[in-house]
This record gives structure tokens, C-alpha cells and sequence, in this order.
């Protein structure tokens, strides 16, 4: 019977994440993983004895009464950070059963060390990547936190040490070092490398699973730790690629961004449009190129692309394309996700490489939020944490329209000379709010 129930489990999620692939279907397989889940939840409580049923229960409803609650409170904007925390408490779950299966023994074994390890690493590399995509903390003094993490790295090994001999307070210590480790360690790393942080933190906490499930013998723990582990590394692997970066580079040789080379303008140096002005130039185009980022995420402004490009092919004829860059927004797949909750047809959907062969016949670019996947500093900039990132060509369309709030620079904290092109109109202010009125124009006049 359990094994019967194991296979039904197993096909559950692999068939869930093959329907994960596409928009269309991954409301579906999202069904068919919760109710894996659930199925294995239901397992592991009747295979406990009475009185472990009844904390397990206990212990089930407070975690799934935070979720709920933490769920419904987080909007789409702060997903990004969402998804790192869960992350973390992957690590923290893999990490406390690696500890407590120590209790029952007089000496662990390196197994079970390692476990400890990656777990704590994974749980507070987590916490420190989710306090910075939230915007809670932004360091300076990296050359001080390199420091700190080497000596920490050092007092790591000796506490690995003295934790193999089997005293439970060196076992503890060395978990509590070594979450410190993963914190200092994640940290420093630049803003822009996070993509590759966050998927590699992703990976490792479906590996910390595996390691578990190898350790106490649950098949179910092996297999849902090895689909999360591959889904992370093969993730971290295209971030690494989109970014043109090494993942032993982003860890060992982070760049730190040389600030005094940053030039400050004013809005003296950039030449200003209206919603009238970008409306005027996209109802005369024949070809828009649309190129979202994280400030169309955080203005929530998809519905409103949605309609943008519905009234631009319907009502003007015009060839509406949307170009998306793998790093576009705080997490992989942000812009696609956002996009096809907006209903916008994948049709109209191109990655970089294939985009970037079309903006030279682009009459307009309305760059809505985006800014780093844009920067033609990853180009020339050797000190910059984008430097050799590929980006989205906008500058090779006819006209740029930028949507921003300010001249304030994107994630990776480098000013962008797209502001100060000739060919760009800035429209300052709310992505949301800019592109309701440049519907109103289009919608206004007479094709
Ligand atoms: P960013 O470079 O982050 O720029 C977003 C821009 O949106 C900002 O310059 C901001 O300027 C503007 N903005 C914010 N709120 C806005 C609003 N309500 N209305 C209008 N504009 C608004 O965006 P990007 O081009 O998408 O690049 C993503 C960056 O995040 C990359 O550096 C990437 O490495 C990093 N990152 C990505 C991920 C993943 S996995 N995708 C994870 C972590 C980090 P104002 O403040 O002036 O409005």
C-alpha cells in the first residue's frame, strides 16, 4: 500500500512540473503538486505514534497558518523575496533533522555533519539573499565582510571538528557558525549576481532534501529533493549564462562596483515626453517593441501592457512585440509570469537573442521598468557588477520611451546612459499611472 501511495506521490510531482512549463497548464500542475503533497503529508502523520501525531498535527497547523497568512499578505511584487525565504526554510528543515538525528547517537557521522552544514548554509544564505531582493539591507563595506567570512570559515572547520566527537553543545555551536557563514558569505555578493545566488540557494536546498532522505532511507525525501536540486542547478546554469558570469566568479571574485565613476545628472540632461508624446509616436509606428522590468512588477501595470498592445494591433495596426530579458525583474521567469496572468499571448513573447535581431527595424522601444537589462554600460564598464551581462539592444530602435519614477539607477546600482540619448523620451513617473494615459490618448483619437 505505502509504496502503491510512494508512486502515485512521485508521478504527481513529475508530471505537476512538466506542467509547470507552460502558462497554460501550470495552474493545473501547481494542483496535481499540492495534492502530491498532501497525499505525503497525510502518509508521514499515520506513520508517527499517538502522542508524535499529535505535535506533528500541532505543529502542521501553526506552519500552515503562517503560510496562509504570509501568502495572502505577500503581493506580486515581493514574491521574489517570498520564494527565497521558503528556500531557506528548506535548508532550516534539512538542517534541525540532520541535528536532531545527532541527539540519538553517541557520534555522528560526516554525513551527518555535512547535512548540518549545507543545511545551515542554505537557510541563512537565504535569509541574507531575501533581506536584500526585499531592500532591508545594502551593503557597502564588502572588504570587510570578506574578512569576516574567511575567519568565519576557518572557526567552521575547527567546530566541524570538535562536532564529529559527538558533544551535542560543539554540534550546536558549529550549526550556529556555520549559519553565520552562510549569512556573511551571501551578503556582500552584488546585487546583480542575485539571479544566480537565488537559484543556486534554490538547488542546494533540494540537494540538502536529498541528503536527508539518503540519511534516514525515505525514497520520497530522495526523489522531491533530487527534482528540486536538478530544477535549481539547471536553473543556476541558464542564469549564469544570461548573465554571462561563473558561478565559482559570483561566489570567489565578486565585482565591487567602483561608485566614484558614477556621474550624477539632473533632469536638466534628459529630455522629457508626455503620455501624449509616446502615444503620438506609437499610434505612427509600425513596429513597438515593449521591454518590461521590475518596475512594471512593482507598479502591477501587466493588465494595463495588456490593453496597451490590444489597442495598438486592433485599433493601429502596429507589429506589438514584447522583448523580455532571463533576468528582468527578482525572479526567473518574473516577466513571463506577470505577462500571461495579463492574458498577453505568448505569440507575442521573444528572449533576448531573438528580440535583439529586431529592434533595428523597431520604429518605437517603451522600455516600461526595466533599466540594468538595458544598460549599455554591461558593454564597456569593466568595474560594473553587469559588465559583459547581455542586454536587451534598445538603443538600436528609432525611438526609446523610458517609463521610470526617477534618473535613480537599477538593481545593480549603475546609472544608465540610455536617460541621456538623444533618441530617448523620459516619461517620469508611475509605470501604472504612465501607461493608463497613454491608453487614453490612443483610445481619444481617430485611427
Ligand atoms: P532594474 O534594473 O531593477 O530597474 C527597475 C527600475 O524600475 C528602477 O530603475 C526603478 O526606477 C523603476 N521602477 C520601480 N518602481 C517603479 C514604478 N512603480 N513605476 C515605474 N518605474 C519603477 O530592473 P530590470 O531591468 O528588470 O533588471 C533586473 C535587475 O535585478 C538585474 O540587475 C538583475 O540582475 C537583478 N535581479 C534579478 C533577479 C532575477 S532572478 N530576475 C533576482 C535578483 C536580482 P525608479 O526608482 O526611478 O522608478
Amino acid at each position: 500500500m505505502i509504496n502503491t501511495l510512494n508512486i502515485l506521490i512521485y508521478s504527481l510531482f513529475i508530471i505537476s512540473i512538466s506542467r509547470l512549463s507552460s502558462a497554460r497548464t501550470a495552474y493545473k500542475g501547481n494542483l496535481l503538486a499540492i495534492t502530491g503533497m498532501t497525499i505525503a503529508v497525510i502518509m508521514g502523520l499515520l506513520c508517527l505514534n499517538s502522542p508524535n501525531q499529535l505535535y506533528a498535527i500541532i505543529t502542521l497547523c501553526i506552519g500552515g497558518l503562517i503560510g496562509i497568512i504570509g501568502s495572502k499578505k505577500t503581493s506580486m511584487p515581493q514574491l521574489p523575496q517570498m520564494v527565497a525565504l521558503l528556500n531557506g526554510f528548506g535548508g532550516m528543515s534539512s538542517g534541525l533533522i540532520g541535528l536532531s538525528e545527532t541527539f540519538n547517537i553517541p557520534h555522528p557521522n560526516l554525513w551527518q555533519i555535512f547535512i548540518i552544514f549545507a543545511g545551515c548554509i542554505t537557510f541563512s544564505g537565504s535569509v541574507a539573499g531575501f533581506l536584500k531582493l526585499a531592500g532591508l539591507v545594502k551593503i557597502r563595506e564588502t572588504e570587510t565582510l570578506h574578512s569576516v567570512s574567511l575567519i568565519l570559515f576557518i572557526l567552521t572547520l575547527i567546530g566541524g571538528i570538535y562536532a564529529y566527537n559527538g558533544e551535542t553543545e560543539y554540534i550546536i555551536g558549529f550549526a550556529i557558525l556555520t549559519s553565520l557563514l552562510g549569512f556573511c558569505f551571501i551578503l556582500p555578493i552584488g546585487g546583480a549576481d542575485m539571479p544566480i545566488i537565488i537559484s543556486s540557494l534554490n538547488g542546494l536546498s533540494g540537494w540538502c532534501t536529498t541528503l536527508v532522505g539518503l540519511s534516514i532511507q525515505n525514497s520520497l525525501l530522495i526523489i522531491v529533493g533530487t527534482l528540486i536540486g536538478a530544477g535549481g542547478s539547471i536553473l543556476t546554469y541558464i542564469m549564469t549564462k544570461a548573465m554571462n558570469r561563473h558561478l565559482l566568479k559570483v561566489i570567489f571574485t565578486p565585482i565591487t562596483p567602483n561608485k566614484e565613476t558614477i556621474t550624477a545628472h539632473s533632469e536638466q540632461d534628459i529630455h522629457k515626453g508626455t503620455p501624449q508624446d509616446a502615444a503620438f509616436l506609437m499610434e505612427n509606428a509600425h513596429k513597438v517593441i515593449i521591454v518590461p522590468g521590475f518596475g512594471m512588477a512593482a507598479a502591477g501595470a501587466q493588465y494595463e501592457l495588456g490593453n496597451l498592445a490590444k489597442i495598438l494591433i486592433q485599433k493601429y495596426h502596429v507589429d506589438v512585440k514584447f522583448g523580455i530579458h532571463p533576468v528582468a525583474g527578482r525572479m526567473p521567469g518574473h516577466m513571463n509570469v506577470l505577462l500571461a496572468e495579463a492574458d498577453i499571448s505568448s505569440d507575442l513573447i521573444f528572449g533576448i537573442d531573438e528580440i535583439n535581431q529586431e529592434f533595428k527595424t523597431a520604429d518605437v522601444v517603451y522600455v516600461i521598468g526595466a533599466n540594468d537589462t538595458t544598460n549599455p554600460l554591461a558593454k564597456t564598464k569593466k568595474d560594473s557588477t553587469i559588465y559583459q551581462m547581455p542586454i536587451l539592444e534598445v538603443e538600436e530602435a528609432k525611438r526609446i520611451l523610458f517609463v521610470k519614477r526617477s534618473l535613480a539607477p537599477g538593481y545593480a546600482g549603475e546609472d544608465n546612459p540610455l536617460f541621456y540619448n538623444e533618441k530617448t523620451l523620459m516619461l517620469l513617473g508611475d509605470a501604472k499611472e504612465i501607461t493608463k494615459e497613454i491608453i487614453t490618448n490612443l483610445e481619444s483619437t481617430n485611427s
